[in-house]
């Protein structure tokens, strides 16, 4: 692909479409979404609203750590804290496609709906991207974003026109424009990540107190397999607990697995053979940094039939 030709077209018919209009975007800080905001951004400059919103699932210093990679790139993310609003959306629910369904409306009918009319834009970009489009059409995602391909005419329903720069890129399409663009690596290098986020490796109720727990073993699994090479990486926490024992003491303690897959696109994965004295290395920080967790699975099975995420 052409990256120069793809910008370049891009920001061209952006502008078009935009006009004078303010346009609005929630990022992630995922590839895609990052890539869209820069695009926008030097599309209409100050015209774009960008906000990233801290949902309470996110991983341990994200929302700082992304507005701050974007304020060195000279653009403004404007941090809206709505934590509450999805951790009372969760409370008490333990089904996954509840809790999934949950986070969706949170972040679209309640809080990002709110910033959208507050902004008063007409336009709202997506970062929407080739295999999202299929995968949504065959049935194999439930992908809240993909409106237009679903028949739903945003203008009618919402008042405003959703914008796809990425829809004809393929994951790797849009990491090879990041790197054209000279985004920096934690971003145009980063490993996949759900946008439910953590709520999908919470397995039960959601609560402040158990995304702690998986925070803590993401942190640990994210540093210790950095350098793995593998496709994804992630760890879960499990509802059942198991008995242990620790100063000689009883516990009923929680339960964490650890996930690393091979895969080249998240349609199928194998785990990934890590060494013995990784996986030791990993149980062993888990079970001692993180209170309350006295077991660390290690999960073999590949996609199909499980999938990468747990909920
Ligand atoms: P599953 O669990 O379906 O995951 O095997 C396949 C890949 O997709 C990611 N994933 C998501 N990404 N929104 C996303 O943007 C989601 O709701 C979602 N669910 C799963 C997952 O991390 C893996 O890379």
């Amino acid at each position: 692909m052409d990256c120069k030709k793809f910008v370049e077209g891009q920001i061209a018919q952006i502008r078009q479409t935009v006009g004078q209009a303010m346009a609005i975007n929630a990022l992630s800080g995922g590839v895609d979404s990052s890539l869209v905001t820069v695009l926008a951004h030097r599309a209409i400059g100050d015209r774009l609203k960008t906000v990233f919103i801290d949902s309470a699932l996110m991983r341990e210093g994200e929302p700082k750590r992304v507005v701050d990679t974007f304020a060195k790139m000279g653009i403004p993310v404007e941090l809206v804290d709505a934590r509450e609003e999805f951790l009372s959306a969760l409370a008490g629910l333990t089904d996954p496609e509840e809790k999934r369904q949950a986070v969706t409306d949170t972040f679209y009918s309640k809080v990002f709906g709110r910033l959208v009319k507050e902004s008063g834009a007409k336009f709202l970009f997506h970062g929407t991207i080739l295999t999202d489009i299929e995968e949504t059409v065959a049935g194999i995602k439930r992908q809240h974003n993909i409106l237009s391909q679903l028949g739903i005419d945003t203008e009618q329903a919402y008042g405003y026109t959703v914008v796809e720069p990425l829809k004809t890129l393929r994951k790797d399409g849009v990491r090879d424009v990041s790197r054209f663009l000279k985004m920096p690596p934690e971003i145009a290098e980063r490993i996949p990540f759900p946008g439910p986020a953590l709520a999908t490796r919470v397995v039960g109720e959601v609560t402040r107190e158990r995304l702690a727990t998986v925070r803590a073993a993401t942190a640990i699994v994210e540093e210790e397999l950095a350098d793995s090479g593998a496709f994804q990486y992630l760890a879960v926490l499990l509802s059942d607990r198991a008995t242990g024992i620790r100063d000689n003491k009883r516990e009923f303690g929680q339960i964490i697995v650890v996930r690393c897959i091979e895969s080249t696109d998240a349609r199928t994965a194998t785990a990934t053979e890590l060494p013995w004295d990784k996986l030791n290395r990993l149980c062993s920080r888990i079970v001692s940094e993180i209170p309350d967790v006295s077991r660390c699975l290690y999960d073999l099975t590949p996609k199909p039939p499980a999938t990468v995420e747990y909920i």
